[in-house]
């Protein structure tokens, strides 16, 4: 962080990945960033649409869960990113971590949604509210951070505000 800031000040720069609470804000802030991105974080705000198992596997997990991989590429090839572990990372990762032809239980549907349609395995699709079916084989991305997010429901009003005490002196 504080090489990119060296490097192309004045141009603002914001930290992004694994902060979920104000001290990570605060050692963002204090590595030279003007501000931070947040994602996961917001995953469990009361706002979210998130679907109520996505919920319960990111208050369960741990940073070990949220997985470096490039499992759910169809809708966005050659994307990295991290998702917590399911039966279609599992499956996929035993098999060898084959390419689009040759994944195990490629075009199957994992689950339904009665407005935005089927969601097919490997899809870079997270679950939200309305989705049935097997949810917890979709992608549910979740950063490093997912282990702080803590065991209760928030608006986001009061996320942002918690964050923005690692601004303050
Ligand atoms: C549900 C979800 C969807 C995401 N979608 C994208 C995306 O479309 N493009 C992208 O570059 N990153 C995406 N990301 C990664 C975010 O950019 C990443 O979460 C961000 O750097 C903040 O890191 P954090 O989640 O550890 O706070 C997504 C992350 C989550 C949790």
């Amino acid at each position: 962080m504080p090489a990119v800031v060296d490097r192309i000040s004045p141009v603002p720069v914001l930290a992004a990945g694994g902060i979920c609470d104000a001290r990570g804000v605060r050692a963002a802030v204090a590595l030279g960033a003007c501000g931070v991105w947040v994602g996961t974080r917001f995953l469990v705000a009361e706002q979210a649409g998130t679907h109520p198992r996505y919920r319960e596997r990111l208050r369960a997990a741990t940073a070990e869960d949220a997985v470096h991989t490039g499992v759910f590429r169809d809708g966005w090839p050659d994307a990295p990113h991290r998702a917590l572990r399911n039966t279609t990372l599992t499956r996929w990762e035993d098999a060898g971590r084959p390419g689009p032809g040759a994944r195990p239980g490629e075009g199957e549907v994992v689950a339904e949604h009665a407005s935005f349609g089927p969601v097919r395995r490997y899809a870079d699709l997270v679950p939200v509210v309305g989705h049935v079916g097997d949810v917890e084989g979709m992608a549910m991305y979740a950063g490093q951070g997912v282990g702080l997010i803590g065991t209760t429901a928030e608006p986001a009003a009061s996320i942002v505000h918690e964050l923005s005490r690692g601004c303050a002196g």
